[in-house]
């Protein structure tokens, strides 16, 4: 397949489910740096997106994009309303995911701090990620892109996401996201211990947001 072949992007069906857990798998666990830094495997990480599917394919606010000559998964942005709970079963997950859970998880609560977002107002767009082979192509843009126009023809009024990343931080950025809460991976501690030191240039994860109008 040539870069620049034709994408269709789609909302996620269950139907999608199984290719979504095996790309966003592969994705996270040999691409994102904290994944990386935590030695989580593509099986380990797979067991995290399966217990998101279910929660959040009643939805409607996942975004797939499919080669449109050969129908192959190319990307996907898992997403869900911000007001959701969390999917039962994140203790049976390894325990490497904690470090990223804690950091990630002192984005969002000093952000919320305190205030509940109510259902239909807030897209959490969760899970981002590509195939190696089609990197660099602009279908991370168009994933978000897609996303946002979905959510605002279903009434959300704002999006949130935590970029973990240089490259997720400026594909966010470049749609028009703003920085609202910041850690450093260098200085985050948990349970005493320094997890995330071999990828501080990478600086920290960045809980970013944007009020929903319509991309120019
Ligand atoms: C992050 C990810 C989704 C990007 O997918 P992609 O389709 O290659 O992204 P795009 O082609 O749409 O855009 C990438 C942009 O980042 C830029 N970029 C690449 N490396 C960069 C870096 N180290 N620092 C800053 N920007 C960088 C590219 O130049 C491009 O921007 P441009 O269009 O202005 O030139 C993909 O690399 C991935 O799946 N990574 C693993 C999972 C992950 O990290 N997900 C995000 C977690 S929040």
């Amino acid at each position: 397949m040539q870069p620049g072949s034709p994408v269709l992007y789609s909302i996620g069906t269950p139907s999608d489910s199984d290719e979504m857990v095996c790309l966003l798998g592969d994705a996270f666990a040999l691409y994102d740096p904290p994944a990386v830094a935590a030695g989580l495997t593509p099986p380990e990480f797979e067991n995290f997106v399966r217990l998101l599917c279910p929660h959040t394919e009643h939805q409607g606010l996942t975004i797939v994009a499919r080669s449109a000559e050969t129908g192959e998964m190319m990307g996907a942005l898992l997403t869900e309303d911000a007001a959701s709970e969390l999917p039962p079963g994140l203790e049976s997950l390894s325990a490497k995911f904690a470090p990223i859970f804690d950091v990630l998880g002192q984005l969002d609560t000093e952000y919320r701090s305190g205030r509940t977002a109510s259902p239909g107002e807030s897209l959490h767009l969760f899970l981002l990620g590509v195939a190696r082979k089609f990197a660099g192509q602009g279908i991370a843009q168009q994933l978000a892109a897609e996303c946002i126009e979905n959510g605002i023809r279903k009434g959300y009024r704002m999006a949130v996401t935590e970029a973990t990343n240089k490259t997720s931080q400026h594909v966010f950025r470049k749609l028009g996201f703003s920085e609202r809460v910041k850690r450093s991976y260098l200085d985050h501690r948990f349970q005493g211990q320094a997890f995330f030191t071999s990828i501080g240039d990478q600086g920290g994860p960045i809980l970013m947001d944007r009020f929903l109008a319509r991309l120019s």
